[in-house]
């Protein structure tokens, strides 16, 4: 959460820190703030200029950057940890005579302490956070060497931090530092960058460099220096990023949402195909022989949020078609309940952004205890993707939108794809229903996009329940999965009531909540349960609710019991969720739109959780 940016080079640098801002606003968005030096007659002038709110006002202040000179400067969006949202508690933070300005996202752990020492020693603060103890520290230790001064400063700072940096003294210079926050370097022809993520530089450049814990980066115009904590120059490699400039803008869409909506029949084609060579799957960057799949005794599979809504999902694909028990965890309760792994445990951590803190500690945790962590990720070099022991990477895109939509659906597709080669290996499929799942993957692109072609009833649907207060969805077996993450993507974004339930637990206790004008998501694509199914929705229809009926063409007796009734192409039972969310995806987005929300940014969120 919060995001960075910095930029020093040939152009004005407050335009080029929008823009990068721009991009990282779905990291947080509650206030923003830029400070820009300015070496006029031998005097270096640093201007901080902050706002509360959107980017928006920040831009309207400096006139979109124009009314701002100097062509070194660094930037920050916040979403407010310590300090409610104000111009004050906005970044950048600066010491007395802005001798030292930062831009920090992470926390500062033992802010308290250090903001007690530091007073007693005279400093005065000015803001509530806990960024401003590091201006004040970096100033205390600062004699004119900024490396000694980072190096000192971090050795008294706990927590996780990427931290932009001006010192007053050294013109034209930005130093930048992290532990356990993003933090990226870009270079180009035209200057060098700091920033919380690839799509904030993008439009300038592809060339990035992936700061590791505790290396400290100083950019000039023309040269980018690495360090360690010892002030030793350490070698760096850069590589180029693939994504396209395009891919972050919203290419003609009304929201980002909408759009990665529509990408998914590719995002979802571009995760398979690599993957499947002369008819079978290859997925070599798992590094596992066929001996190694083999002796796997268990997978215990670690997220947070929609990510887990896919581990919930995997649970049922992976066990059904490996064989494999699945144990699945929330990444914050996995990290603190001391888990119990046993012998050939492979873990697996499902994560977007490869940033989440949670994700990124239960990572840790399981390397700690000597098990192999395969990473599930879609930022190529992100923190999970660089510490995991195998990366499979889905290839997604950037994806902008604070609700995941594109990144989910090809995290489902990389579990049917390790679903089946662990399967064939082991023997627990044979080659011929290997061979039938695999030509089953491959409609997935096609059948999402004939869902998103008849979204218009989707859009009737969400304008009628768009003032509704409460939703239920319920679903058995996968459908229950399938529900978990319906119900997220309609609260997140339309910030309607909903929870999601297994359809046979709602008589133990919650369907006392059922009334009139209560909306009920019955989702049944599992043929099996569908007759429980539709009894459970009986049950809810009988006490007043709406029912909102989810299944595949052919399941027509929906019908009979539903309100209304949406249908997807049919397709392998175990694949269904990758089809019936689009709809609910759909359903939320047009909700949200009905209500006149914002979309991209609902409240209170941020896209990338890097605090606990
Ligand atoms: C909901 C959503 C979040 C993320 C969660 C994990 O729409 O996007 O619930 O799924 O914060 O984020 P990653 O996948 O980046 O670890």
């Amino acid at each position: 959460m919060c995001g960075i940016v910095g930029y020093v080079g040939a152009w004005n640098a407050a335009p080029v820190l929008l823009s990068g801002l721009s991009r990282l606003e779905y990291r947080g968005y509650d206030s923003a703030g830029i400070a820009v030096s300015d070496l006029r007659d031998g005097e270096n002038r640093i201007e901080i200029l902050k706002a509360k709110g959107r980017l928006q006002a920040l831009k309207e202040m400096t006139d979109n950057g124009k009314a701002v000179s100097g062509t070194c400067g660094i930037g920050h969006t916040r979403w407010a940890t310590h300090g409610e949202p104000s111009v004050a508690n906005a970044h950048p933070h600066c010491s007395k005579d802005k001798r030292i300005v930062v831009v920090h996202n992470g926390i500062i752990e033992n802010y308290k302490e250090l903001k007690e020492y530091l007073q007693k020693k005279g400093f005065v603060f000015l803001s509530e956070t806990d960024t401003e103890v590091v201006a004040h520290l970096l100033d205390y230790y600062y004699k004119g060497n900024p490396l000694e001064a980072i190096a000192r400063a971090l050795g008294r700072i706990r927590g996780s931090y990427a931290l932009g940096i001006l010192f007053k003294d050294q013109p034209g210079k930005i130093y930048a530092v992290r532990k356990d926050s993003p933090l990226i370097i870009g270079r180009s022809e035209n200057g060098n960058f700091i920033a919380s993520d690839v799509p904030a530089i993008l439009k300038y450049t592809k060339n990035v460099c992936y700061i590791s814990d505790m290396e400290i980066a100083e950019l000039t115009k023309d040269t980018i220096t690495f360090y360690d904590v010892d002030q030793e120059v350490l070698e760096k490699e850069f590589r180029t990023v693939e994504w396209d400039a395009k891919s972050a803008e919203k290419g003609g869409f009304e929201h980002f949402m909408l759009k990665e909506i529509y990408e998914q029949p590719k995002a979802v084609a571009d995760t398979i195909h690599p993957r499947i060579k002369d008819g079978k799957i290859v997925i070599e960057e798992l590094g596992l022989s066929d001996e190694d799949i083999r002796k796997i005794s268990r997978i215990q599979m670690v997220a947070c949020g929609s990510a887990y809504h896919v581990c919930a999902a995997a649970k049922y694909v992976l066990e059904k078609l490996s064989g494999i028990p699945v144990d699945i965890d929330l990444a914050s309760e996995f990290r603190y309940r001391n888990p119990i792994l046993s012998e050939h445990t492979l873990v697996v951590i499902v994560s977007q952004s490869g940033e989440t803190a949670d994700s990124l500690a239960a990572l840790r945790e399981s390397k700690k205890r000597g098990f192999p962590v395969l990473g599930i990720v879609n930022v190529v070099g992100s923190s999970i993707a660089r510490e995991a022991d195998s990366v499979f990477y889905t290839w997604a895109g950037p994806e902008i939108s604070v609700a995941t939509t594109k990144a989910y659906s090809t995290q489902l597709a990389a579990i049917y794809l390790i679903g089946i080669l662990f399967g064939e290996v082991r023997e627990c499929i044979s080659r011929e229903e290997a061979d039938h799942y695999i030509q089953e993957l491959l409609k997935l692109p096609e059948k999402i996009q004939r869902i998103l072609d008849e979204k218009e009833r989707i859009q009737w649907l969400a304008n009628k329940f768009s003032h509704t207060k409460d939703v239920f969805f319920i679903g058995r077996g996968l459908d229950y999965a399938i529900s978990m993450e319906g119900s997220l993507k309609l609260k997140e974004i339309s910030y309607i009531h909903s929870e999601a339930y297994a359809a046979g637990e709602l008589k133990h206790g919650t369907i006392s909540l059922v009334e009139n004008g209560v909306l009920v998501v019955g989702v049944a694509t599992q043929q099996e349960l569908f007759e429980k199914e539709i009894s459970n929705l009986v049950e809810v229809k009988s006490r007043g609710a709406s029912v909102l009926g989810l299944t595949s063409y052919g399941s027509y007796s929906m019908e009979d019991t539903a309100d209304f009734t949406i249908y997807v192409p049919r397709t392998e039972s175990c694949f269904a969720t990758s089809l019936a969310v689009i709809p609910l995806q759909l359903l939320a987005y047009y909700i949200s739109v009905a209500r006149g929300l914002d979309v991209d940014k609902p409240r209170n969120l941020a896209k990338s959780v890097t605090v606990e």
